[in-house]
């Protein structure tokens, strides 16, 4: 810790890659970060350690020591992880605050479920402010400068006059209060992501389809010449997707849900194709090697190509197995 008073205390849930990543960002400019990593990885304890994030035991400890707590959880842990916190603030061991606590949902989530999880805090004391997060996790650049994700948020609560720090938080993590509307941010997370992870999809199809074919070198060499900006995306973003497949199926449903409920599309479904590519993700993430755990890391396609005969070789086992 530098000798400056820190500005304020954000509890992290959890310590993934963004969370490690937001973390750092906010270590390096004078906040102070907690986190409950008592049932994580040695590894990711060490990481905590090694980073100087404050270790609480308990969703109390991390409620009493906290200013901020930002939830950055895989999709369908959302409402569950407020729920928790909740809880524990309600607790008699919460300790009396002069600011209220203020809990930022970051989530990929869909505007309805952001609607919902606010809705859980109507009777407690705590701060609910809807967020998104687009872009990956932020980094130290070799000059020394950060590279940044942006973080939408919104609903009737403005981080700007948040105490303590709040518009020192969102200056620092790039954030910015698009709406005094709850679920404006996530569906604006949403809308984004659907476009790079709905085209990554049809790639996966496209890719595998024309391996099957015998034409995927004659595919790649026509979108080569009318097509480069999609080829050079889908060059990029198979070989990235294998190791968030199995998180990406939860969130493509977030999408679908998004599109149904606040884009007026069918709810029943007929007109969301983003409950089928939900089924896309989960079969690379359980039906193909791609999926397969490698010594805590998952196994990354090496090119586009590998990921396309990975799939193929998924979808002929299960051909086989259904006859
Ligand atoms: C937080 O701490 C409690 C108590 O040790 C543990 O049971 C719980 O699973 C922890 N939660 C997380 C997200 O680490
Ligand atoms: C939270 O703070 C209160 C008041 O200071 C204290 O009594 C309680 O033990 C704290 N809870 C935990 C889990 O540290
Ligand atoms: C808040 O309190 C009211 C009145 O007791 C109750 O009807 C409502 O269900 C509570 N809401 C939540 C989310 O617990
Ligand atoms: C906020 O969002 C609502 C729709 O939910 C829209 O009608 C309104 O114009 C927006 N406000 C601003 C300031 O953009
Ligand atoms: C894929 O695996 C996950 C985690 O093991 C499981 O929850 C899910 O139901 C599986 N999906 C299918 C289609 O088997």
């Amino acid at each position: 810790m530098g000798s400056e008073a820190r500005h304020a205390v954000c509890g992290i849930i959890s310590i993934g890659d963004m969370g490690m990543g937001i973390a750092r960002l906010l270590i390096a400019n004078n906040f102070g970060v907690v986190s409950n990593v008592s049932d994580r990885s040695s590894a990711t304890q060490r990481r905590a350690r090694d980073n100087n994030i404050g270790e609480v035991p308990c969703d109390i400890d991390l409620c009493n020591k906290s200013d901020y707590i930002l939830s950055i959880v895989p999709p369908r842990d959302a409402a569950a992880t407020a729920q928790r916190i909740i809880k524990a603030s309600s607790s008699l061991n919460f300790q009396p605050r002069s600011n209220p606590l203020v809990f930022i949902d970051l989530n990929a989530i869909s505007p309805k479920t952001a609607r919902s999880i606010a809705a859980l805090f109507e009777n407690s004391s705590i701060r609910f402010i809807d967020g998104g997060i687009i872009g990956g996790p932020p980094s130290r650049k070799e000059d020394g400068t950060w590279s940044r994700p942006s973080i939408p948020v919104s609903g009737p609560y403005n981080i700007n006059s948040a105490e303590p720090s709040g518009s020192k938080i969102a200056e620092v993590l790039n954030m910015q209060h698009v709406n005094d509307t709850i679920g404006s941010a996530t569906g604006l997370k949403m809308c984004f992501a659907s476009l790079a992870k709905g085209f990554t999809a049809l790639a996966i199809q496209s890719f595998t389809t024309a391996h099957n074919l015998g034409v995927l070198p004659e595919l790649k060499a026509h979108m080569e010449e009318f097509n480069p900006a999609g080829l050079k995306t889908a060059e990029r973003s198979l070989p990235g997707m294998c190791p968030k497949a199995y998180r990406w199926v939860h969130e493509m449903r977030e999408i679908a849900e998004t599109f149904e409920a606040d884009g007026g599309f069918a709810e029943d479904g007929s007109e969301s194709p983003f409950r089928a590519i939900a089924q896309i993700y989960d079969l690379v993430a359980n039906g193909t090697e791609l999926g397969k755990e490698v010594v805590g890391a998952r196994k990354r396609g090496k090119t586009a190509e590998d990921v396309a005969v990975l799939v193929s070789e998924g979808t002929e086992r299960r051909k086989v197995k259904m006859e």
